[in-house]
């Protein structure tokens, strides 16, 4: 069994910490307001941007996941998180003489710059144009130039409990889509970032850089088209109402998760369909 630190313990963090501590791992989760910590995580208060607070980190930690997100969606607040906090836990264990095996960060898919909707895997170049693409790939950099063997997976947008917002607006018409221009977008199921999570930090010798998306990379036309037949309510087109927004995504790209299905990883939620029929039936019980 692992001693494991979930550094900013939230929506996936505590989706792997409950796993892992299920199955017998003793599990910390940091973050910096810990009250609400599920039963099983030993709650741990901590400011990642702030090194006197992990002065006294939990010893014998043998894997580190670092899943903390910016509050804010600006630059100086990503560099905050992904950058000064990443590089502040690792000076505090460093100092701490607390030797992990290996630390996991949970990076993003925006680290392409991409936007032509081809396909893209571990190997394709990495030229984010947008900020958050840019701190999370000095993130990556940080961790893997470091001093612990580490791992990075670059999720795609995450989805599940609490995190649907996309159900209500098509039953309530409030969400179009332009088909004549498809965007391609990535997805992964909350518990399927987690279950990844759990798989690499099993594996013997992991490789430096996956990427956890699910099978089948979407356009919006599609997805939105099936949640409206899954709820029985006609389409809403561009333009048709005044309510509706018309769905915009900064990039276009396929991320291809054949490395992750290689190194053993299955599915739970092979495609969206999966995942937001659980979704839709959790709502409907
Ligand atoms: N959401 C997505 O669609 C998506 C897509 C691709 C990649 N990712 C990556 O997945 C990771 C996790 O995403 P998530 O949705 O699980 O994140 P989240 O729940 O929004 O945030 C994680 C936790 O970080 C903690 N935190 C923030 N600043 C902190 C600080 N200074 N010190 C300590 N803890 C701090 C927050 O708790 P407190 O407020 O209590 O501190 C929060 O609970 C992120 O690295 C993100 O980049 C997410």
């Amino acid at each position: 069994m692992a001693n494991v630190l979930i550094a900013g313990c939230g929506y996936i963090g505590t989706a792997l910490g409950s796993l892992l501590a299920a199955e017998g791992h003793t599990v910390w989760g940091l973050r910096r307001h810990p009250a609400t910590m599920p039963s099983g995580i030993r709650p741990l208060e901590a400011d990642l941007t702030s090194p006197d607070t992990l002065q006294t980190l939990p010893p014998a930690l043998d894997n580190i996941f670092y899943t903390a997100a910016p509050d804010t969606h600006d630059d100086a607040a990503y560099r905050a998180v992904y950058v000064d906090g990443l590089r502040n836990l690792l000076n505090a264990l460093t100092l701490q003489q607390v030797r992990p095996r290996r630390v996991f960060l949970t990076s993003s898919t925006g680290v392409y710059g991409e936007s032509s909707g081809a396909w893209v895997d571990e190997t394709s170049p990495t030229q984010p144009t947008e900020f958050g693409g840019i701190r999370l790939l000095e993130g990556e950099r940080l961790l893997l130039d470091g001093p612990f063997p580490a791992t990075v997976l670059r999720l795609g947008g995450l989805y599940g409990p609490g995190r649907a917002s996309l159900i209500g607006q098509v039953r309530r018409g409030q969400i179009a889509w332009d088909d004549e221009s498809p965007v391609y977008f990535n997805r992964i199921y909350r518990n399927d970032a987690a279950g990844a999570l759990r798989h690499l930090m099993m594996l013997q010798h992991p490789d430096p850089i996956y990427l956890g998306v699910d099978h089948e990379p979407t356009t919006l036309a599609v997805l939105l088209d099936w949640l409206a037949q899954a709820l029985g309510v006609p389409p809403t087109r561009p333009g048709e109402s005044s309510k509706a927004r018309t769905a915009r995504h900064p990039a276009n790209k396929r991320c291809c998760n054949a490395k992750l299905v290689a190194s053993g990883y299955v599915f739970r939620y092979p495609t969206f369909r999966e995942g937001y029929a659980a979704l839709l039936t959790d709502q409907a019980g």
